[in-house]
């Protein structure tokens, strides 16, 4: 098994993040960088995935969510997308045993029923095969934008009036995301170096660390995951209070 040395970033193995979310951007960027197409650089990306999932795993994470495809990417040239269905029917029908026997649980949030039905049945597949699974709990966020989960959840709630007489308030708002177990992400990674959410996990964000870096995102490597741990964890997170330690 791969070695991960913390100490060597200076990380704190008791304060890791429980939560870490990343919005994998720059692949297409990345391959006009080495004259290739788009979708060489979508490919390349795969891997860094499979790198990341494998670290956060053995360092003891419990929560991954990538962004993987979001709801304005479908405003993308059909060729980039048949690629995308493509790659992504693959790596669900190859990558979800090696996902499994290392005791990974693989989830999805999004508008999950846009997608092909021989993409959804992968979906189907790696979501039941790793059901039981206790380890890293991997979301993949699939046709996802953070204003249609908000949307959604409003329309779960209308279709049910009992539930505002109940009374509302974000803990039961929160029942109507499209995965209430998953925490609120403490830390957010953005690679490519844009300064900007992009329509992802607006609700569940609010209080979260953000850490952005130049890294593209099939360059970037366990070296640079451990980079933005060590940032967040030179971070104080207040939460709106004052710091006692600080005044
Ligand atoms: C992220 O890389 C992957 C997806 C959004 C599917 P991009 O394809 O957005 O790459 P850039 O931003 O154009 O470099
Ligand atoms: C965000 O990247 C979506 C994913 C990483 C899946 P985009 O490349 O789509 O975002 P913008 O267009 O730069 O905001
Ligand atoms: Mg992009």
């Amino acid at each position: 098994m791969k070695q991960v040395d913390l100490e060597k970033y200076g990380i704190d193995k008791e304060r890791l993040p429980y939560h870490i979310a990343i919005i994998m951007d720059g692949n297409g960027r990345w391959a006009r960088q080495h004259g290739m197409p788009r979708t060489v650089g979508h490919r390349e990306g795969a891997k860094s995935v499979r790198d990341i999932v494998e670290t956060s795993s053995i360092i003891g994470i419990k929560y991954l969510t990538l962004y993987t495809f979001s709801e304005e990417n479908w405003n993308r040239p059909k060729k980039e997308i048949t690629s995308l269905m493509n790659l992504l029917r693959n790596l669900l029908r190859k990558e979800a045993e090696e996902l499994n026997k290392n005791n990974v649980r693989l989830s999805f949030i999004g508008r999950l029923y846009k997608f092909p039905e021989n993409v959804r049945s992968e979906i189907e597949r790696a979501k039941n095969l790793t059901a039981s699974n206790t380890g890293l709990n991997l979301t993949l966020a699939l046709s996802y934008g953070g204003r249609s989960e908000i949307i959604d959840g409003i329309k779960k709630i209308l279709a049910d009036p009992s539930i505002v007489s109940q009374g509302l308030d974000e803990g039961k708002f929160r029942e109507y995301l499209y995965d209430p177990e998953l925490p609120d992400p403490d830390l957010l990674i953005r690679t490519s170096g844009e300064l900007r959410v992009s329509n992802f996990l607006l609700w569940q964000i609010a209080y979260t660390e953000i850490w952005v870096t130049p890294v593209l995102w099939p360059d970037f490597r366990t070296e640079h995951l451990l980079q933005g741990i060590a940032e967040y964890q030179k971070r104080k997170r207040r939460f709106g209070k004052v710091n006692a330690t600080l005044y």
